[in-house]
């Protein structure tokens, strides 16, 4: 029994070391960032609601947004009143995914 579970233990890791090295080599797509955005920014930044002038429901708009939104979400100031958010799955996959695409690389 004590075997199976250092097995199970090792197969857990190497997978777990897998799913890293593969999402550090092929950043996130826009598909797989828009529920987040949706779920934690835009009740404060969609065309209605537009705090601090920034709208970012669509790809083109949170591309164009990407430098100042990562730098926010890296330093917990966004989402506002979520400083946790940036270390969440979420939080990392929004900002492997807006460091990507942003132009200061
Ligand atoms: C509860 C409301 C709220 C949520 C949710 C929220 N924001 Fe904001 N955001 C604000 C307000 C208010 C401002 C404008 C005031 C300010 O600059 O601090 C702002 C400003 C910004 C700015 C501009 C900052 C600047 O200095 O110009 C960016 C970029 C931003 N938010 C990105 C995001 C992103 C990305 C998310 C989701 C991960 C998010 N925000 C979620 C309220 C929110």
């Amino acid at each position: 029994m004590k075997s199976n579970l250092s097995l199970f233990a090792a197969v857990s890791l190497s997978t777990l070391l897998l799913a890293t090295a593969a999402s550090a080599a092929t950043p996130p797509t826009y598909a797989e960032v828009k529920d987040i955005v949706a779920d934690n920014c835009l009740s404060c930044h969609s065309a209605d609601v537009a705090y601090g002038d920034v709208v970012i429901e669509t790809e083109a708009l949170l591309v164009n947004f990407a430098n100042k939104a990562y730098s926010e979400v890296n330093s917990g100031s966004m989402p506002a009143g979520n400083p946790d958010f940036k270390d969440s799955p979420e939080g990392l996959t929004l900002l492997a995914y807006l460091k990507s695409v942003s132009t200061t690389k």
